[in-house]
């Protein structure tokens, strides 16, 4: 790619909005068989921390190829997961949800409850997004520092910013009309995790 090419593709800085730099502690969780890792590209944290155990999802195959670790990586779109009823125990969604059209939402945490078992469990980790204020300002901008057992990755994302609130509450909701059953989400500043249960 040519620089002129780039510099005609390149944001105008002026357009972000940072959430500035967060600090996300990931513990290890107890999990069996597959964890299905949606948005699971990038940094590829759920693969880090849980190697081959991982079936991780991106629509993009760039994202997929970067992750440094043994799990499994497959070009699948989150919106229809091409898995059978109930295959998994455990599905996770770290910083991913923020990457993806709010109508598109709800689709996804239908499909995650489809592809969970009975007792299996939703796990993520989000960013607590307020309601984008500023007319120039579209991008919403977190850097993060995540801190897996033994290991700290730092990485940085930025998405439009959606002009509603997107919160703990906001998936929340998500999450009860899919059917989800909820334990009370976790925060740390401007970062939340939640656990989702199918019943
Ligand atoms: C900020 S990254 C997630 C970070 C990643 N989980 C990590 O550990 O570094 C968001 C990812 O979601 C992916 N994504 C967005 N919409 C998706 C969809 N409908 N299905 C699958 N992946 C999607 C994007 O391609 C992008 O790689």
């Amino acid at each position: 790619m040519s620089s002129e090419h780039e510099r005609s593709h390149a944001i105008d800085e002026s357009r972000f909005f940072s959430l500035g730099e967060q600090r996300v502690v990931v513990e290890d969780f107890p999990a069996a068989g597959w964890i299905l890792d949606i948005g699971g590209g990038g940094e590829g944290v759920i693969s880090q921390l849980k190697g081959n155990q991982v079936v991780a999802i991106d629509l993009s195959q760039r994202e997929l190829a970067g992750i440094n670790a043994d799990s499994l990586k497959v070009i699948m779109d989150a919106r229809e997961l091409k898995f059978l009823d109930a295959s998994f125990d455990t599905v996770t969604a770290f910083f991913s949800l923020l990457f993806v059209n709010p109508p598109d939402h709800a689709r996804i945490f239908e499909e995650a409850f489809r592809v969970l078992k009975p007792g299996g469990r939703f796990l993520i980790w989000e960013a607590n997004l307020p309601a984008r204020s500023d007319p120039i300002k579209d991008i919403i901008v977190i850097r993060l520092k995540v801190m897996i057992p033994h290991k700290e990755i730092s990485t940085g994302f930025g998405y439009f910013w959606p002009d509603h609130v997107q919160d703990d509450r906001y998936y929340v909701d998500l999450a009860r009309k899919a059917g989800f059953r909820i334990s009370e989400p976790k925060g740390r500043g401007l970062t939340f995790s939640l656990e989702l249960t199918k019943p």
